[in-house]
């Protein structure tokens, strides 16, 4: 029997990625085969994300746009992720030819909902809960590289910051076992992986049930303490993302002091530099206990890179207000910046403030954010030539055949003159030139 080809396509952040890896890894185990194009596919799930009225619109018309032209052989549509989530059962009303709603937990019963579908059993839909916190094994071959893997520690989030629909999307903390991270990370470097990034809407607050795995290790806080034990397994790169600033215990610089491969990134999102605004977006932190964090890292052994997000425009941000964000980054100088321009989300507490900032007086703010930010940006990159950067090589550049791409350990991306032979190695490289957003160098040894 023919198998269904199923198409899989992703919105969103790296949680919504790994979902897909493992929603394509269940769908092979059971039979499936995974497509690269929805043209070639009986069945087409879009992995949605909610998080800005912008993603959800982006999601929803491709939705739209998947039957276009297609109108004798219509594939199966499925929605999963976020957007799946919260609107349940009001897709199958906002876009027709939805049949199957996956919502966030039900990620690994996606083969079986589809074989419902198949059946013809009319719509399908999932909002239940994921069984446990144990996650079935990846295929490497369904990651979505050959040398970087995403590793969940914690999903869900319990912060409730009054503008982000995530929490309600994605359900409350929940914490994988320390040991069966430590053997997927275990796993991956028998693999081939050189680098892993462990993930989570907020990793500072990983809370296990027990600390099975971790008694080896110390630290202030279940989080260095998994840091260190994912150092000690000898993966030659870790990273994690993304850190919340009440959480962020100095024990972590001092992890990442004490073990050359926790590399040397850190994104620390802010939001605002104003302690009105940040009290109304119930942050649970002052400016100026943020700043003590970015000392921390910033007095750390090696050079730390700080990247944050900055949200403009939030309901009843005066002029002043926003004028305090860009003196944090005068502060701060951050070597990256997300700037999202405030979007009203259903269902959160923000979105019943009346006293919203105008599209223009929005887009005038970004604009005066963004070249700050790239004045500071443009000097710390111009400083970098002449340094070593340690680079994981990734592949062939998009621009130039020529070269290579890949990122630094603090998380930059670096083209430089090479074979695609190169992929996959970890290589020493000197600094030659930069850009705004990515540096150019050359090759001084191979590690
Ligand atoms: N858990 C992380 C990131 C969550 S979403 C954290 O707490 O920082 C990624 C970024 O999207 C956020 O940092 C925030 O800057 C932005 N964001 C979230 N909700 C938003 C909204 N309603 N409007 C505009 N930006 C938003
Ligand atoms: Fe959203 Fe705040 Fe949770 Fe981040 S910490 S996911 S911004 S509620
Ligand atoms: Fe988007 Fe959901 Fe991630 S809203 S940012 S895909 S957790």
């Amino acid at each position: 029997m023919k198998k269904t080809r199923v198409y899989l396509e992703t919105f969103g952040c790296q949680m919504n990625v790994a979902d897909s890896e493992r929603a394509a890894s269940a769908l092979h185990a059971a039979g499936f085969d995974l497509a690269d194009s929805s043209e070639a596919a009986e069945v087409v799930i879009i992995n949605t994300c909610s998080v800005r009225e912008k993603a959800e619109q982006k999601a929803i018309r491709r939705i739209g746009d998947i039957n276009r032209g297609r109108p004798d052989d219509a594939p199966i549509i499925g929605v999963m992720g976020c957007v799946a989530q919260l609107e349940g059962e009001l897709l199958f009303e906002s876009a027709p030819s939805v049949r199957v709603v996956i919502g966030t937990g039900a990620t690994e019963r996606i083969p079986q909902l589809l074989r419902r579908a198949e059946e013809g059993l009319g719509r399908v839909i999932d909002l239940g809960e994921r069984r446990s916190e144990t996650f079935e094994d990846i295929a490497p071959s369904e990651r979505h590289s050959k040398h970087v893997a995403f590793v969940p520690i914690i999903e869900g989030c319990n912060k409730f910051c009054t503008y982000c629909i995530v929490p309600y999307s994605r359900g409350r903390e929940r914490s994988r076992p320390a040991n069966e991270i430590i053997g997927e990370v275990r796993k991956l470097l028998a693999q081939g992986f050189r680098e892993i990034q462990l993930i989570g809407q907020n990793v500072n607050s990983y809370r296990p049930k027990s600390e099975v795995g971790l008694e080896k290790f110390s630290g202030a806080t279940p989080f260095s303490k998994l840091l260190r034990a994912v150092a000690s397994t000898g993966m030659p790169r870790v990273k994690f993302t993304t850190s919340f600033p009440r959480d962020f215990h100095a024990d972590i610089v001092k992890a990442i002091d004490e073990n050359e491969n926790l590399c040397n990134w850190v994104h620390l999102p802010v939001q605002s530099g104003n302690d009105r605004i940040l009290r109304a977006m119930r942050r649970g932190y002052r400016v100026e206990d943020y700043i003590r964090r970015v000392d921390a890292v910033k007095n750390a052994r090696r050079r730390i890179a700080l990247t944050s997000d900055v949200i403009i425009g939030f309901p009843g941000e005066s002029e002043e207000e926003f004028k305090d964000t860009l003196q944090l980054l005068e502060r701060c100088r951050f070597d990256g910046l997300y700037i999202f321009k405030y979007s009203a989300r259903r269902g959160t507490p923000a979105a019943k403030l009346s006293e919203t900032v105008d599209e223009s007086e929005k887009t005038r703010r970004f604009l005066a954010l963004e070249e700050l930010q790239m004045t500071i940006q443009r000097k710390i990159y111009d400083d970098l030539v002449g340094a070593y950067v340690e680079v994981l090589v990734e592949g062939q550049s998009a621009r130039s055949a020529a070269d290579v791409t890949g990122h630094t350990s603090c998380n930059k991306v670096i083209n430089f003159r090479g074979s695609p032979g190169l992929a996959g190695k970890i290589v020493n490289v000197r600094v030659t030139g930069s850009k705004s957003h990515s540096l150019y160098g050359e090759v001084s040894n191979v590690l």
